[in-house]
């Protein structure tokens, strides 16, 4: 089989080598095409594999229609809102992701954030600490799990609400369970998104939840910029100048956003999963479940059943 590795931005050196001998040890060929910058390149390499690694590339019908023999879509990642899964599933091809593989990467970055932002931006000025403050995350999946590991580290008093995640598993793993989203924002000094990007989450965080946040609130967002009601948490932000928002994903209103100064933050990129270990995890998982899936049909991480 041919295995195509379509990444606009590309997975770090050791990964692709890990990819590579994963997929030959199989006896699969291994086809790469890395920053490709027009849809063309794109739409030419997919029209004779039969499986594809991706990370946040967009994979539309279009690509999937130039592509007659192809079987099964790895997103090596978590959030496949990248991937048309609906038209996949007409078309018969199977899209998995690699659940938990890069989510250290993101969980460390969501406490750096914190730290940068309660540290007054790095500028010199005193600033407050993490120990005992209140960590709402919303959503209990892999990244949150591993945000609120590193939080108890830091002395953190870790809250969760997942509208899939019982209740009971939640406070096994140590954390406090709500019993919904806006009582998550009401209790927290600060609440990291965790959710992924559907029709129900986008846009949900509006000025009405926001607004819940006590005096001095924070809000992490490392998920996607979707999620968020842009224009609503500006307005907040302008009403109420305790409130800071850093973030991974540069919004939409970046520039808005920029003049709020000292209560905003965002990296120039997204950034959560760029780590050696997270492309190497997620690369790799990805090539394993591919030859799973031809050596046996193995289709566990289909997440368009
Ligand atoms: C994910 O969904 O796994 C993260 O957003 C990381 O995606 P990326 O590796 O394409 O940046």
């Amino acid at each position: 089989m041919r295995v195509l590795v379509a990444t606009e931005k590309p997975f770090a050196a050791n990964a692709v080598k890990a990819i590579k001998e994963e997929i030959e040890k199989a006896g699969h060929e291994l086809v790469l095409l890395e920053k490709y910058t027009e849809l063309a390149q794109l739409l030419d390499a997919v029209k004779d594999v039969e499986a594809m690694i991706v990370r946040s590339d967009k994979i539309t019908p279009e690509i999937m229609d130039a592509a007659p023999k192809l079987k099964i879509i790895v997103r090596a990642g978590a959030g496949y809102d990248s991937i048309d899964t609906a038209y996949a599933k007409e078309k018969g091809i199977i899209v998995e992701n690699t659940p938990g593989q890069n989510a250290n990467a993101v969980a460390e970055l969501v406490l750096g954030l914190l730290v940068y932002a309660v540290r007054a931006f790095y500028n010199g000025k005193s600033g407050s600490e993490l120990i005992g403050k209140k960590l709402g995350l919303l959503a209990f999946g892999n990244v949150g799990r591993n945000v609120a590991r590193i939080a108890k580290g830091f002395g953190m008093d870790v809250y969760a609400y997942d509208a899939f995640c019982p209740a009971n598993v939640i406070e096994e793993a140590g954390v406090h369970a709500v019993a919904s989203q806006e009582a998550l924002f009401e209790l927290c000094n600060i609440v990291s998104l965790h959710i992924p990007a559907t029709p129900e989450t986008k846009q949900s965080i509006n000025y009405a939840l926001v607004n819940r946040l006590p005096k001095g609130g924070i809000l992490v967002n490392t998920a996607r910029k979707e999620v968020i009601n842009e224009p609503e948490l500006l307005k907040l932000m302008t009403e109420r100048e305790d409130l800071k928002f850093v973030t991974d994903i540069k919004p939409d209103a970046d520039a808005d956003f920029a003049k709020l100064e000292g209560r905003y933050f965002s990296t120039p990129k997204k950034m959560g999963a760029q780590t050696a270990e997270a492309n190497f995890n997620a690369g790799l998982a990805a090539a394993k479940q591919i030859n799973a899936y031809f050596a046996d049909g193995c289709t566990k991480f289909q997440v368009n059943k």
